[in-house]
């Protein structure tokens, strides 16, 4: 079976494509780089003693996916490719448009055309904007509260119409809540270009010393601490959820929609614990004021995907933790090195 994912090279479709080798799948990538280095795609190797192959492209270039596609023929597309950073999109909201939302539509063209019908989307919890009640449902109402959340949302309802429109299509919409972590070699791992923007890449460069404090946007929300909530989950158990996903996409199903998250929330300061306990080291940290648009808590319940394929996270915040250090400390410049 072989199955083609696009923007592989990256943190989450890096660690997919090590549990697609392993479950015996022929696996090629699509990236154009933007954001990760080719690096990742040969450690990918090195895990898992198999090879892929490499589409160096952008999904904005028609004529190359078409070209991949002819060339690789596969039966289903995992698409992971996209611009992902929410403070970015709000300044530049036509590159997040253009990429997200044109790279989708190119890819469905493509599709369309020459088949597979089968695709595995990356959405995410922010499609639930600020949820009236916790924990969220995928029957919740969806919002977007900004333009990165926006190509999200457009997306799942670009594939919504298209399933009406079509019903040999296959599509499953996969919301990822917080993923972190890193694969539990220490080889792939998270690798963000500049100053992070997420707690957990934030919290690990302060642990390596790259950055001197974290700042902790509030302490005043309606949380048993006052900070943040967010359901943290392990991007290997992510990864997983894609495994479990794929049988159920080749059952013909139509269009489906799972949370991939633990059911459980944490905290900003028992992040801050749990990567102290991690590292053996201190992290210091201010208390700032709210981050604009952040909300104050978010955790899926994550019973549909269990129930309907088999899948629930096993990794504990320990677990998380320990491996997001692992990775950092052996690989402080990221790839880069
Ligand atoms: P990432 O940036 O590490 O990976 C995305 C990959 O897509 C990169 O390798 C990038 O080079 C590639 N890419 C971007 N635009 C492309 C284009 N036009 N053509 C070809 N390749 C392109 O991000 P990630 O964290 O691995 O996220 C993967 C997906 O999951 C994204 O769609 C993201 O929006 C979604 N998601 C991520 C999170 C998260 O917190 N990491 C949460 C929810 C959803
Ligand atoms: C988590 C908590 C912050 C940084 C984002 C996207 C979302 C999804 C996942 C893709 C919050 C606090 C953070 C820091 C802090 N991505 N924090 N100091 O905002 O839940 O979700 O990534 O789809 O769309 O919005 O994740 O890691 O940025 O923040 O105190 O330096 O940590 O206020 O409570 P978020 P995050």
């Amino acid at each position: 079976m072989k199955i083609l994912v696009t923007g592989g090279a990256g943190y989450i479709g890096s660690h997919t494509c090590v549990e697609l080798l392993q479950e015996g799948y022929d696996v090629a990538v699509l990236d154009n780089l933007s954001n990760s280095s080719k690096e990742s795609l040969i450690r990918v190797e090195k895990i898992t003693k198999k090879s892929l192959a490499f589409f160096h492209a952008d999904l904005l270039d028609t004529a190359a996916v078409t070209q991949i596609f002819s060339r690789f023929r596969p039966d289903a597309v995992i698409h992971f490719a996209g611009l992902k950073a929410v403070g970015e999109s709000v300044t530049m909201p036509l590159t997040y448009f253009h990429n997200n939302i044109t790279g989708t539509l190119n890819l469905l063209s493509v599709m369309a055309q020459s088949g597979p019908k089968n695709i595995v989307f990356s959405s995410s919890a922010t499609v639930y904007g600020d949820p009236a009640s916790l924990p969220i449902t995928e029957d919740f109402p969806l919002s977007a509260a900004n333009p990165y959340g926006r190509t999200k949302l457009m997306i799942e309802e670009i594939l919504t119409d298209l399933f009406h429109a079509d019903p040999e299509w296959n599509i499953a919409l996969l919301r990822y809540f917080n993923p972190m972590g890193a694969h539990a070699s220490g080889l792939i791992g998270e690798d963000p270009q500049g100053i992070p923007n997420n707690l957990v890449p934030f919290i690990s460069r302060v642990a390596i010393g790259s950055l001197d404090r974290l700042q902790v946007f509030g302490n005043d929300y309606d949380t048993p601490d006052g900070t943040g909530v967010r359901d943290f989950i392990h991007v290997t158990d992510l990864a997983c959820g894609h495994i479990k996903t794929l049988p159920k996409l080749f059952s013909n199903p139509g269009i489906v929609t799972y949370n991939l998250g633990t059911g459980r929330g944490y905290s900003v300061l028992e992040m801050v614990e749990g990567f102290q306990r991690a590292c053996g080291c201190s992290i210091p940290y201010d208390i700032v004021p709210r981050r604009p648009g952040d909300i104050a808590a978010c955790w899926a319940d994550p019973t549909k995907a269990k129930k309907e394929l088999g899948w629930e996270a096993v990794k504990t915040l320990d677990d998380m933790c320990k491996d997001t250090w692992n990775w950092q400390k052996n690989n402080p410049q990221g790839y880069a090195a």
